[in-house]
């Protein structure tokens, strides 16, 4: 494998809905990992991405290797998305009809550190705008420095993030459950929203 090898392609529509099973798997291998311990299963995953198939400015960049769904970062129009994500950004002052949410990327361990992450955000920054909005959002949780998970080979994607210009939305914190590893059923985490400008 190389890095050429790794071909992007933009999904909306029925192609975004016929790739939504295939990314709920690739959510579940990867979010395992700290920081997110992500104990998935895909009854979760299906009532958690179906806001995706819903969603006409919705989209998936996936990552195909040969083929394969290797890699896949999604997002949306932040308007009519979950009240957990919304409530946050509306709370911070941002003018909800203007927010794209980029929402999560995955990407196989083996793939990482050529590029993907570069992709995924071009291409979703792209149907943001392409889509009418001039601001971008993600969100990451939040996760203690002494946290007794955290590997000791650990690298935040903070410096990533602000190198593609985003930056912490003071005071929007999102609250979202899900069920962790070694944990009983799903418990709240708290995640931190970041943000930036857009232009053509
Ligand atoms: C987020 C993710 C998809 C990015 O994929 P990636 O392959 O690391 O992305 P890139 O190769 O474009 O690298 C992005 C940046 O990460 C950093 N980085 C990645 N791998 C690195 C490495 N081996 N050494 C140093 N820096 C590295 C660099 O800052 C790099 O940007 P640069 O090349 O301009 O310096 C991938 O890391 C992933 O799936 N992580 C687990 C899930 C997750 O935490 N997702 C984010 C929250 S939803």
């Amino acid at each position: 494998m190389t890095a050429d090898a790794l071909n992007y392609r933009a999904l909306t529509g029925a192609a975004l809905a016929a790739t939504l099973d295939d990314v709920a798997r690739l959510r579940i291998a990867v979010f395992r990992e700290y920081p997110h311990l992500y104990d998935g299963d895909l009854a979760y995953e299906r009532r958690y991405l179906h806001s995706y198939r819903d969603n006409p400015s919705a989209i998936v960049v996936g990552a195909f290797d040969d083929g394969r769904l290797v890699g896949a970062s999604t997002g949306t129009a932040l308007k009519g998305h979950d009240p957990a994500f919304v409530g946050p950004v509306a709370g911070a002052g941002l003018d909800i009809s203007r927010v794209f949410y980029c929402a999560e990327s995955v990407l196989l361990a083996e793939y990482r550190g050529r590029g993907a992450g570069h992709a995924f955000f071009d291409m979703r920054e792209a149907r943001a705008l392409a889509s009418g909005h001039d601001i971008s959002v993600f969100c990451a949780v939040i996760r203690s420095d002494d946290h007794p998970q955290k590997p000791g080979s650990y690298r935040p994607l903070d410096p990533f993030w602000r190198a593609r210009g985003y930056r912490p939305l003071e005071g929007a914190v999102a609250a979202f459950d899900w069920k962790e590893i070694g944990e009983a059923p799903e418990s709240t985490h708290r995640l931190a929203f970041w943000w930036r400008r857009l232009s053509p």
